[in-house]
């Protein structure tokens, strides 16, 4: 590979350098086109098109290959636990045992959130969806702690902002499911571990304490580790580009929760349970429903279905199914919704139109079998999904304000709409 690429247009010869990754992907720097050509590129959806370069996740699309800071996904969804992926994360090392203590017991120390929060979550109604909550919460946290709202700080202020936020997501979740249900609120305990201080709070009451059972934990504890983070998705874009502006963290991940709650990205656990409860509703009929996938009339999708990058299969897909076969058989909980979905991934993958487009199952097409046996609502599916992503937005937060390079993210366009023209009074339009 050269060290230009060259553009010609017209009769003239741009030349732009090439850069090329660890994993060697390849990059033609086009920081200078408008500057030399007057030429700006055009990309929907950014999907040819770098906007970082970034040390903390690799993942390659077509070998089905998920890396934090270079650990393969399976070995740590298998061996580590979410504190310890999120140290990784952020600070891009796996934490001695001194290291991992002292993270958990800053955890521990910033898992309550002020008293006064209690009354936010009470101005609610019932039915306000927890992604909203989630949101507006997060970022009211920066009410109550003026010392964090900045983009720039010290190591020290910083640790305890990633710690304090990663553990504070649990209690406001948890928060606002018994806000939701008219229970009581359960606050977090220091001598629980994160997945069941996060289970207690979601589901013990004073009337009955919760019994934490191991193969749950574990399950969970799975799907945090394999929602930490998936480099420029666009939630994590988002983030990245909320802080761009030197906008501060809390700022950056409520921008990053909401952009997450939309269907077509981490809305759609909750709307692969939807679609999966209305095709058992209605009869159950595969082929109906794989057919209005396909046709392009029908606003259907196979939600759950399909990758921006992975067109092999998304290695946490494969993950998770077998989690939630094993999970449902400890637990012998029989879920007809599993059975369809496999029926249904099944059916998609002999039609010739998901095979062309290489659509596959993501991580969402099955977590919500986890969640639903776990008795998480389905409206917190995709609370679930940012609580696992906190520790990736963090980072990406971090590593972008600390980069010299970074610039307040700002594309161009190409505009399409009128000519220049006069301004007409009331009266002389029609
Ligand atoms: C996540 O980016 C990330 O990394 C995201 C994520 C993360 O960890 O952050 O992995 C998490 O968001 C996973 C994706 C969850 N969303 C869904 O499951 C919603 C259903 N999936 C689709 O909407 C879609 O597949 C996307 C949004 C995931 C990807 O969209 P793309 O890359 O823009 O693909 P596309 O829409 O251009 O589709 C290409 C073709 C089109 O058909 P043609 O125009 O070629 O005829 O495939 C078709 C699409 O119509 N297609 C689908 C489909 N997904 C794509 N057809 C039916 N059902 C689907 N699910």
């Amino acid at each position: 590979m050269g060290d230009n690429a060259k553009l010609i247009i017209g009769d003239k010869t741009y030349e732009f350098p090439v850069l090329v990754g660890t994993e060697n992907e390849y990059a033609i720097d086009i920081s200078k086109l408008r500057s030399q050509s007057e030429f700006i590129t055009l990309d929907s959806g950014f999907g040819n098109t770098g906007a970082c370069k970034s040390a903390i996740t690799f993942l390659d699309g077509d070998k089905g290959i998920l890396r934090y800071r270079g650990y393969p996904i399976e070995q740590l969804a298998e061996k580590s636990t979410f504190v310890e992926i999120s140290y990784l994360l952020i600070f891009g090392k796996l934490p001695n045992q001194k290291e991992l203590d002292k993270f958990s017991q800053t955890f521990a120390e910033f898992s309550m959130i002020h008293e006064d929060m209690k009354n936010f979550f009470n101005a609610y109604p019932s039915g306000a969806h927890p992604m909203a909550i989630l949101s507006a919460m997060i970022c009211s946290l920066s009410g109550y702690y003026p010392d964090l709202v900045k983009s720039h700080m010290t190591d020290d202020l910083f640790y305890r902002l990633a710690a304090q936020l990663l553990s504070q997501v649990r209690t406001i979740a948890a928060f606002s499911y018994k806000k939701s249900i008219g229970e009581p609120f359960v606050y977090p305990r220091h001598d629980l571990k994160y997945v069941p201080n996060f289970l207690n709070m979601m589901f013990s009451s004073p009337a009955k304490p919760y019994e934490i059972r191991e193969e749950v934990v574990r399950a969970l504890k799975v799907l945090l580790v394999l929602h930490a983070d998936h480099e420029q998705n666009c939630s994590t874009s988002t983030v990245r580009m909320v802080g761009s502006s030197e906008a501060n963290l809390y700022a950056s991940i409520s921008a990053g929760i909401l952009a997450l709650w939309g269907p077509l990205h981490g809305g759609a656990n909750q709307a692969v349970i939807e679609m999966l409860e209305a095709i058992q509703a209605d009869g159950a009929d595969l082929n109906k429903y794989i057919n209005k996938a396909k046709d392009k009339t029908s606003d259907f999708r196979l939600m759950g279905f399909g990758h921006r990058v992975y067109k092999n299969f998304d290695p946490r897909a494969k993950i998770i199914k077998q989690c939630a076969d094993d999970l449902l058989n400890k637990m012998g909980i029989h879920d007809p919704l599993l059975d369809l979905a496999k029926r249904l991934e099944e059916a998609a993958l002999k039609d010739e139109y998901f095979v062309s487009r290489k659509l596959y199952p993501n991580v969402d097409f099955y977590s919500g079998i986890i969640y639903r046996a776990i008795g998480i609502p389905l409206n917190m599916f995709p609370v679930m999904f940012a609580i696992g992503r906190m520790p990736g937005w963090i980072a990406h937060w971090r590593e972008m304000t600390k980069d010299p390079m970074t610039k307040i993210g700002r594309p161009r366009q190409i505009y399409t709409g009128e000519l220049t023209r006069d301004y007409v009074s009331i009266e002389q339009r029609s």
